[in-house]
């Protein structure tokens, strides 16, 4: 038994997380404990999209957390989230942070800077519809990275 399932068994921990944990990995786990993980945090956004593992674990109950919501700062200047920013009237990083909300997923963008946090956190806009087809639209526009090609936190090429 691993040390995390011992603090979860004797109440000291009330949830356990996993991280970039693919369905393989998730699978294996399940033979080997009778705990499945409440989180597995994951690269997430419209340039790493791993869908297979992201149905998995909502299936399987497990809360899919996104990271690094804004590829690191790299969506920023992304001519496409630029535009699709400007029709909306928000920034970039609010564009990006949505569309993750959009797809169910839990995300963590991060800042060092306070009005950037707390603009991370103005998302509420925008009808769930409108939201949708533009998003979709863009994102299946995009050269996915195939998630069996996914290394633990891979570099991104624009
Ligand atoms: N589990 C894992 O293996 C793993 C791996 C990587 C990251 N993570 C976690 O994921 C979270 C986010 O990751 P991350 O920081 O690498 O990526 P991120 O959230 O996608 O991007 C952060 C970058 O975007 C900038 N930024 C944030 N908000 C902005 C805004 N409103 N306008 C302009 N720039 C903005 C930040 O700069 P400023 O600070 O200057 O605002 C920083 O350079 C962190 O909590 C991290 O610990 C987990």
């Amino acid at each position: 038994m691993s040390a995390k399932m011992c603090l979860f068994y004797l109440g000291i921990c009330k949830s356990i997380g996993v991280s970039n944990f693919m369905v393989c990995h998730l699978e294996q786990l399940k033979e080997d404990s009778s705990v499945v993980p409440h989180v597995n945090q994951v690269e997430y956004h419209p340039y790493q999209q791993p869908t297979t593992v992201l149905e998995y674990c909502n299936q399987e109950k497990i809360v899919f957390e996104g990271y690094c919501p804004l590829a690191k700062g790299q969506l920023l200047n992304d001519q496409t989230v630029l535009q699709i920013a400007e029709k909306h009237r928000r920034t970039p990083a609010q564009i990006c942070i949505r569309w993750s909300l959009q797809k169910g997923v839990v995300t963590i963008p991060k800042s060092t800077k306070t009005e950037r946090i707390r603009e991370n956190c103005q998302v509420s806009f925008l009808r769930r519809e409108t939201a949708l087809s533009f998003l979709t639209a863009w994102a299946s526009q995009l050269n996915h990275i195939q998630e069996k090609h996914i290394v633990r936190f891979p570099s991104i090429s624009l």
